[in-house]
């Protein structure tokens, strides 16, 4: 059996301003279908584990939301960190909660705000991931690359594991130069770290201990509290000392040197929809290549939009206010209540160091 940790942390700051502080990517359905992104994460788990093996692990702003979204998901199961501390601290924490009911879990981490497309397959690539697991490895799953991504981890695979599918990670490097990236893509030996990890929890734990002794301190005294008295106390206290450091820095990239990192390669319809060019890049579009983003707003009123003569758009109507555009070509226009987006498709990943701007005027 699978322990499903879902992640429902960071902000999701590159699509600003849909995605905000207040009501964060994971909660929107992106794609206009009725689940949200956090919804669509644990229906995607149901032939894996069953609800009351969920975990969400989320900011005390959002855990209501998640709650009122998740109805199947016991509210003890999602987990509540008084600040964000980015995904090493959110993801040892569940391993540790979970180990206390079952110390040989197999639990597998899930981003709360990546689309799949193929959910059998998804589910498919995760049981051969478990049987990595079992065997003691941090298994990964692999995305073959298409570009020189500067913001994921790369794998550089090695021979199989037994009979394979599995392979061996010789490397985990995250986030490297775009030089590198694009050194790393034309060999054709890398694979795309998905952001997603299956392993045994005692495994982890093990492995959190050696490199980030710290957090795995923290993080055990506050496990050792949890559903107790002292819980909250003991978690207020803890909390904030813990480092502020992803996963894949803190423990994967030195787990991969000692070669205790697999990964199972994979082709289930993967996008993480970072930004709004990429989002376009995975909704349909019309002849012209414009794609408008349906989405619910929660507002009454429906949002529409006229485009003459314009092409490659994304276009984000939701304030119910009328989008017209005529003329202009490989835009992203985003409309909310009380921010309008304009830019270049190709910038769209800027949108985060605009946001930091923004915060700096205060
Ligand atoms: N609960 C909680 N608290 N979750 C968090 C926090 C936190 O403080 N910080 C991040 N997360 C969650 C995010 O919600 C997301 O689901 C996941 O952890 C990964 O964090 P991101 O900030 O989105 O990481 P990234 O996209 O830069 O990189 C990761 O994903 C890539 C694929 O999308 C890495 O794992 C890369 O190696 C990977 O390629
Ligand atoms: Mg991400």
């Amino acid at each position: 059996v699978l322990y499903g940790v879902v992640l429902a942390g960071g902000t999701g700051t590159r699509l600003w301003p849909l995605s905000r502080a207040g009501h964060p990517k994971f909660l929107h359905p992106l794609t206009g279908t009725e689940a949200s992104l956090l919804q669509a994460t644990v229906d995607r788990l149901d032939t894996l584990t069953s609800p009351e093996r969920v975990f969400v692990v989320t900011g005390v702003a959002h855990a209501a939301a998640v709650s009122r979204q998740l109805t199947a998901v016991p509210v003890e199961n999602v987990l509540v960190e008084p600040s964000p501390r980015d995904s090493c601290a959110a993801i040892a924490l569940a391993a540790a909660v979970i180990a206390r009911k079952d110390p040989e879990a197999i639990m597998g981490s899930f981003a709360s705000d990546h689309l799949i497309a193929d959910k059998p397959e998804f589910a498919a690539v995760i049981r051969r991931a478990m049987a990595g697991a079992r065997d003691g490895l941090l298994m990964t799953l692999g995305i073959t690359p298409t570009r020189p991504e500067t913001g994921y981890g790369y794998l550089q695979c090695g021979g199989a594991v037994g009979d394979g599918p599995a392979l061996r990670v010789e490397e985990f490097k995250e986030k490297p130069s775009y030089d590198v990236a694009e050194a790393y893509v034309k060999s054709g030996n890398y694979l795309w770290n998905a952001g997603m990890f299956v392993w045994r929890v005692d495994v982890f734990l093990s492995e959190l201990a050696r490199q980030q002794p710290q957090l795995a301190a923290g993080v055990r005294r506050i496990a050792a509290a949890w559903g107790t008295a002292e819980q909250e106390e003991v978690l207020g206290e803890v909390w904030p000392t813990l480092p502020r450091i992803s996963v894949d820095y803190a423990v994967m990239e030195g787990a991969a040197a000692a070669g205790r990192v697999g990964t199972v390669p994979g082709d289930f319809g993967w996008n993480d929809v970072g930004d709004f060019h990429t989002l376009g890049e995975v909704l349909t579009a019309d002849p012209a290549g414009n794609v408008v983003v349906g989405h619910d707003t929660g507002e009454a009123a429906k949002p529409t939009v006229l485009l003459r003569d314009t092409e490659n758009l994304v276009v984000v109507p939701g304030s119910g206010r009328l989008v017209a555009a005529m003329g202009v070509r490989d835009l992203v226009i985003v409309d909310t209540a009380d921010a309008v987006l304009i830019c270049p498709r190709e910038r769209a990943q800027e949108v985060k160091s605009l946001v930091d701007q923004l915060k700096e005027l205060g």
